[in-house]
């Protein structure tokens, strides 16, 4: 058997499969949500991501007496660009500082006037969420943290140390950094020399199925594990979810919708187009890159709205969108609570719900936010096909791929048919099980799980998103210089 481990914003799920792929056990453990201590930023704590794997595994062995001794390999994926620093004891010196965190937007901006050279090499121009620009705010705002930093990770290397002792990351999570070479795979020496930080601090990088090590005996011993099991480099979600549907090869597609966002196409070469705000990072097979972009804001907008909403539950929500859905809504919502990364890099962008009359109501709202993160989507196709890249027949994964509502919408406005997967044998733990398995010898399998339902743009929906996505963007530009 295989274990994979996602470590989300909002959950870790785990998840163990056999040798052909059957889903034996799944658990989900609720992370705490991510607090804002100043404006802009977005912090965990390492701890309880440690202590959400905990009950992660302890809930999967409590389930099956001998499924966890059967486990070969375990595969990693999580959350990306998050900046954790260990102190010499391991521990952290202050709390992560997340790939939402858009405080460091001064430093960002200030990486940005360097010109678009570094931006080729490090697959993506230098964005507020980033790790790297986190470092230099810490260097201005925090000298004292970076003072008694010994390490940075990722933030599942984290869980990675506690699983093995070994610092390591891997090639998929060190390219969100904005210090990795993407195209030769390994630390950019300019990059480190320009942040001006200490080589020492980064973690050896390997590919996303490299045996890692094995796990500690006291963890084996802990979670009724073999002492053989090993850990392989592992994956950032995105890339961890791309390798679970197979998308690996050149211009497979798939857009994901969980927390955040992405459109993503696999290539088989490095194709930097960092103009477009597109992110150009390593896959998780050696040899392959990936060019995605990255919305912020996804189902998480539509949990926000559904609260201010006072909605009991989202899916009774989503039932009562449908059950009036006749065209465009009359409402334009502006996703961006948490500011934006592809295509604007606006950290300072906030939600905006426009154009309210008496007569909106709840179901014209709601069905507005799915339409808004549709058409953030929308943004995002058309930077990759302005970049020259083309976004084919694509899979639809994460948890807003459930609703059949938000794939249709999805579709018309994208113009992308989506493929919906049966749940459970897919997502980022599926394929990090898949890089444990690669890890424990058992081999490369990066087949598309079966699909359940395709969904095409429905013609006379796509002709009545067009005016309502142009109205979006000249809302987004004029309100810009609002937002700062
Ligand atoms: C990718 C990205 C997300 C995060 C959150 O650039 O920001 O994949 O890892 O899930």
């Amino acid at each position: 058997c295989y274990l994979g481990i996602d470590l989300g914003t909002s959950a870790v799920k785990a998840i163990v499969v056999d040798e052909r792929e059957a889903v034996l056990a799944s658990v989900s453990i609720a992370v705490p949500v991510p607090t804002h201590p100043l404006p802009l930023a977005s912090e965990q704590s390492p701890e309880s991501w440690w202590q959400a794997v905990e009950a992660a595994l302890d809930q999967l062995a409590a389930g099956n007496a001998d499924l966890m001794g059967r486990v070969r390999g375990i595969g990693l994926s999580g959350q990306m660009h998050g900046l954790c620093l260990l102190d010499a004891e391991d521990r952290p010196v202050r709390p992560a500082m997340l790939w939402n965190d858009g405080r460091a937007e001064a430093e960002a901006e200030d990486l940005q006037a360097e010109g678009q050279a570094l931006a080729r090499q490090l697959g993506v121009p230098a964005m507020a969420g980033l790790t790297a620009p986190k470092l230099l705010w810490l260097q201005k705002h925090e000298p004292e943290s970076l003072a008694r930093a010994k390490r940075l990770l990722l933030p599942k290397d984290f869980v990675r140390l506690h699983l093995t002792g070994h610092y390591v990351t891997d090639v998929t999570d060190a390219a969100g950094t904005w210090l990795l070479d993407e195209e030769t795979r390994g630390w950019s020496d300019a990059a480190i020399r320009r942040i001006g930080l200490d080589a020492a601090l980064l973690p050896p990088v390997v590919e996303s199925p490299t045996d890692t090590g094995t796990i500690r005996p006291a963890i084996a011993h802990r979670f009724r594990l073999s002492p053989t099991t090993v850990v392989a480099g592992g994956a950032g979600d995105t890339l961890a979810g791309g390798l679970g549907i197979g998308v690996v090869n050149d211009s497979s597609s798939f857009v994901a919708l969980g927390t955040s966002g992405q459109v993503f196409v696999a290539t088989e070469r490095y194709r930097p187009a960092p103009e477009q705000a597109v992110h150009s990072f390593c896959h998780a097979l050696p040899g392959r890159w990936c060019a995605m972009t990255a919305v912020l804001n996804g189902a998480s907008a539509l949990s926000t709205m559904s609260r201010l909403g006072g909605a009991a539950d989202i899916a009774t929500l989503l039932e009562e969108v449908e059950a009036g859905f006749t065209g465009p809504s009359d409402l334009l919502f502006l996703p961006y609570l948490t500011g934006e990364r592809s295509p604007h890099n606006d950290p300072w962008a906030r939600g905006v719900l426009f154009g309210l009359t008496p007569d909106s109501n709840r179901a014209s709202m709601i069905q507005a936010v799915l339409e808004g993160v549709a058409f953030s989507l929308a943004d995002g196709v058309a930077a990759l096909n302005s970049a020259g890249i083309q976004v084919g027949e694509a899979g639809f994964i994460g948890g807003g791929a459930r609703s059949r509502l938000w794939a249709k919408i999805i579709a018309s406005a994208t113009g992308l048919t989506l493929n919906r997967f049966a749940d459970g044998a897919h997502g980022a733990a599926f394929g990090a099980a898949r890089l444990g398995r690669m890890a424990a010898g058992g081999g490369l399998v990066a087949t598309q799980p079966e699909i359940i339902e395709t969904i095409a743009p429905d013609a006379a929906l796509r002709d009545a998103y067009q005016p309502r996505l142009a109205a979006y963007r000249s809302l987004y530009r004029t309100l810009k210089p609002e937002f700062r």
